[in-house]
């Protein structure tokens, strides 16, 4: 797949492997940007300008959002150092987007992150890509984003081709209401049984959840998130699952966050196998998405 003009994939050090699969599935170079971290934290970037010190014109980098701070200034210094190199158009590739949660003041005083970091995200790039970005109360990534050209992905059907081939007649569920969109996806896909919980967070590691009306008896259940944090969510609706006589229970996300001990509670819960997607690279991850990533960066430096 040839690009028009000499685009780059621009990354950093830690993503060199999906950075080259994105490049060679896209037909582009990737190229890495250097990083000096300073005694005292600060960061210093180096950006792989060609013999005359400049970048392409079309220029895109690779970044999921996963343990997100630091990354946030990375990308305010190489996007406008990329500008200042002669990048006028710019296309950041986050796999994961982090902050999406955030979308509204639950007490007074709190920031919105959702709007405070697409704003930011929005000021430095033309265009974003991203997978199963966590849309709640807003439709469009572009509500959150203001960009030229927004394109959201879904990690919701190739997980669906994954289940069936494992899990062949799988009832599929959703830990809760947020849930719905990527199970309607997946159930659309392949037929699934399915359904949906409610559910009811009190804290970071607390929630409380209520399985639909549905029978689970003798049935193999894959519960489908876009995303794990600390794993409880899907661990206690794997509990709850088996309680109701579910002969298996096993877990597929879009976004391995899996922070702390999440595997170990969802291994203590009862859960079997857990599949995720690479948006985050993780020893789970059973569905690449590098050509629907390559398909949709062809779609935008065309436009
Ligand atoms: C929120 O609704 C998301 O879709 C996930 O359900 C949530 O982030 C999971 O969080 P945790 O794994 O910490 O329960």
């Amino acid at each position: 797949m040839a690009l028009p003009d000499a685009s780059c994939v621009l990354y950093f050090d830690d993503e060199a492997a999906p950075a080259q699969r994105l490049a060679q599935a896209a037909g582009l170079t990737a190229q890495a940007i250097e990083r000096h971290r300073f005694p005292d934290g600060e960061l210093k970037l180096r950006l792989p300008v060609d013999a005359s010190g400049r970048l392409p014109q079309r220029a895109v980098l690779l970044r999921s959002l996963h343990q997100p701070n630091e990354k946030l200034v990375e990308l305010l210094l190489a996007a406008r150092t990329a500008r200042q190199l002669g990048a006028q158009h710019l296309t950041l590739v986050a796999p994961y987007l982090a902050y999406m949660r955030q979308d509204i003041a639950f007490h007074p005083g709190e920031a919105v992150s959702q709007q405070v970091v697409g704003g930011f995200l929005a000021g430095l790039f033309d265009a974003v890509i991203t997978v199963d970005p966590h849309l709640h109360r807003i439709e469009r990534l572009e509500q959150a984003m203001p960009v030229t050209q927004a394109v959201v992905l879904s990690g919701a059907e190739p997980l669906a081709d994954l289940i069936a081939q494992r899990r062949p007649g799988a009832l599929l569920v959703g830990p809760d209401g947020e849930s719905a969109q990527w199970i309607a996806q997946a159930a659309a896909r392949h037929s699934f049984d399915h359904a949906v919980c409610t559910k009811v967070r009190h804290g970071d590691r607390n929630v409380a959840i209520e399985l639909p009306a549905l029978n689970a008896q003798g049935r193999a259940v894959v519960l489908l998130d876009d995303m794990a944090s600390t794993g409880r969510t899907l661990a206690l609706a794997t509990r709850l699952l088996l309680q109701a006589g579910a002969a298996s229970v096993d877990v597929a996300v879009t976004h391995a966050l899996f922070a702390g001990d999440a595997l170990q509670v969802l291994t203590e819960a009862g859960v079997g196998e857990v599949w995720s997607t690479d948006c985050i690279p993780h020893p789970s991850n059973a569905v690449a998405m590098a050509g629907p990533l390559a398909a949709a960066l062809h779609r935008v430096l065309a436009a």
